[in-house]
């Protein structure tokens, strides 16, 4: 197949629609994760023939062999991104180069075939302008993105699968948090990901691996866990789904640094650019939650939040865990220094403030 095959998507034709009246119910109060458009996006890929076939077709269960490698082994690599509708009616996505690039370096880390940047970009592209109709309006809604990819080479050796599927769908969303300021459950007894695991890659095994720990969270009364650091267990990495933030009372930002076993989050690399733009000291450095319980009791630590594509920016309002319970600030999310890089992103995000950047695409 030549290059520019490779970009033709073939468009099969969606036998039955969503009605505009049952989609418009649907779009009132998506929730997240729950409401699906009426298309996807595939691509696939063979050892030999390379990325080929590329459709936009009606969004349906997938048939896989039993022996398909993913079902075994676990290789699969995802992405999160949004589409939104703009003030001006148009519709923009942020940054989905970045999403592009590290759904590249995810591939390369699970040893899965890389797809072109320019393949994810136009998938994703063609997806939306079909399901544009299903891109809600409103203060927090938007179109999340999902692009995957699965090994599905019927194979039951251990190596990298010689065939894969790579899908985009969309969802109609809402906020990720329901309201208000989250609870963070401490976890010091499992952990996430290891100095050279795949703690940097997008891949549903990091994911699956933070479930036993999510639930103690939830049996604690907290809506999110928050990982400490494998060889140690004191050091701050990330929650479940998303990067983490503090805010000192001198105004100075803290985060974690990447080092391999934290996800590189496009969300978070928006917020250090932004912060610094505002004047905000940013430091990318190791912080221990021995520190943060001492910094919440002396009144040096006054925000935190939490921060992706799907949690955008949310307030964390206590920590709880083996070492008691610490409230941050007032507790209740009215966090300024938060809440100020939340509007500046958002505003970016939907068009209602210039972006310098070149994130809005
Ligand atoms: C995202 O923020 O896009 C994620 O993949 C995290 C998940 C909690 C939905």
């Amino acid at each position: 197949m030549d290059s520019a095959d490779q970009f033709r998507f073939t468009h099969i034709p969606h036998p039955a629609p969503v009605s505009v009246a049952q989609r418009a119910e649907l779009l009132a109060n998506p929730g997240f994760g729950r409401v699906f458009t009426d298309h996807m996006a595939v691509i696939r890929y063979k050892e030999g023939q390379g990325w080929h076939n590329p459709t936009i077709e009606a969004r349906a269960p997938i048939a896989l062999d039993p022996a398909a490698a993913v079902l075994h082994y676990a290789q699969e690599i995802f992405e999160g991104m949004k589409a939104y509708r703009a003030a001006d009616g148009g519709v923009v996505m942020f940054r989905p180069d970045a999403n592009a690039r590290r759904f590249h370096q995810s591939a390369e880390r699970m040893a899965m075939a890389p797809l072109p940047d320019a393949l994810f970009l136009e998938a994703v592209r063609e997806l939306v302008k079909v399901d544009r109709d299903w891109i809600p309006s409103g203060e927090s809604a938007s179109l999340y993105l999902r692009p995957f990819m699965i090994a599905n080479e019927a194979f039951l050796g251990v190596k990298p699968s010689a065939e894969y599927l790579f899908i985009v769908i969309a969802s109609p969303v809402g906020a990720y948090f329901s309201g208000g300021a989250v609870s963070v459950w401490v976890s010091e007894d499992y952990t996430r990901a290891a100095p050279g695991g795949t703690g940097a890659a997008k891949c549903g095994g990091n994911y699956a691996a933070s479930l036993l720990a999510q639930r103690e969270a939830k049996a604690q009364n907290c809506d999110q866990v928050l990982f400490l650091d494998a060889a140690e267990h004191r050091w701050i990495e990330e929650m479940g789904g998303m990067n983490i933030f503090f805010v000192m009372k001198d105004g100075t930002l803290v985060t974690p640094p990447l080092g391999g076993t934290i996800l590189p989050g496009i969300t978070r690399d928006a917020l250090l650019t932004l912060a610094r733009d505002k004047g905000l000291t940013v430091r990318e450095e190791r912080y221990s939650i021995e520190q943060c319980y001492e910094d919440a009791a002396s009144g040096r630590l006054v925000e935190a939040f939490a921060c992706g594509t799907a949690a955008v920016v949310t307030s964390i309002g206590r920590f709880r865990g083996q070492r008691g319970e610490i409230v941050i600030g007032a507790g209740n999310g009215a966090d300024p220094v938060t809440e100020g890089l939340r509007d500046a992103l958002i505003g970016i995000q939907r068009g209602q403030r210039p972006d310098p950047y070149g994130w809005v695409q």
